[in-house]
């Protein structure tokens, strides 16, 4: 593994921050200063200090992935794509899942970690954790909509959708909205939208619990929670 891939999966911030630090000459691998970014470690065995504490090998993987169209959110498939595939070798060796699932079509922010409590915490229908969507959505969306998502629509089997806070970003023959929901249902937003005789279009989530879809990172691409990121997931759940 490289040292860089190994300090920012060990807390020490982005890639970046990570490579600014190995220049000040302050991480050591079995005693030896490492300034190249690219320098190959075992973490098993080699010995690694920053600053002359050391780095502890982490267990867990915390990462936020901005899931594009067109792949599927398990960890293996015979004939898709996974967004497992779309991550690096060295992540794959913690082998992370993801924290829930978004649609093949639907695009936005995943958190894949190897933390079976975190991830059973987030996904607990007991705690309510609240999801925001931006959508685009085939027709007019009305106040009558934000009323009826307020109080519950009944999806097609039956099912009454708990409350669920909708904001119309522009409306007209194809509006745009926020919908922030606290279950996750299959399908459940285009769900609610055909309940109210809509169709969504477009579909991308922005907010899972207190994070926010980091805006710099492109679809398909992903990076490690920060430290403050995880500690605020974990201290919400
Ligand atoms: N609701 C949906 O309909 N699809 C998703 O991917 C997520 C929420």
């Amino acid at each position: 593994m490289r040292i860089d891939k190994f300090l920012a999966n060990s807390g020490f911030g982005s890639r970046k921050e990570v490579k600014k630090l190995l220049k000040t000459g302050a991480v050591k691998i079995n005693d030896e200063v490492v300034k190249d970014s690219q320098t190959q470690l075992t973490p098993e065995v080699d010995g690694v200090t920053v600053h002359g504490e050391i780095v502890e090998y982490k267990e867990y993987i915390y990462l936020m992935m901005n899931k594009p169209s067109g792949v599927i959110s398990a960890t293996e498939d015979n004939h898709e794509t996974t967004v497992i595939d779309l991550l690096e070798l060295d992540d794959q060796r913690f082998e992370p899942f993801p924290v829930g699932r978004l649609d093949k079509d639907t695009v936005g922010l995943l958190i894949l970690t190897n933390d079976g409590k975190l991830a059973h915490r987030l996904l607990s229908p007991k705690k309510h954790v609240p999801k925001t969507y931006y959508a685009k959505i085939e027709g007019v969306v009305t106040e009558d909509d934000i009323e009826r998502f307020r109080s519950g629509v009944t999806l097609e089997d039956g099912y009454i959708t708990k409350p669920a806070e909708l904001v119309i970003l522009s409306s007209g023959n194809e509006s745009e909205i926020e919908l922030t929901i606290t279950e996750g249902k299959f399908h459940q937003v285009k769900r609610m939208f055909i309940a109210v005789g809509k169709k969504v279009s477009f579909l991308m989530r922005i907010k899972m619990g207190p994070l926010l879809l980091d805006q710099t990172l492109k679809q398909g691409e992903y990076r490690d929670l920060t430290n403050e990121e995880i500690e605020l997931l974990k201290s919400t759940t």
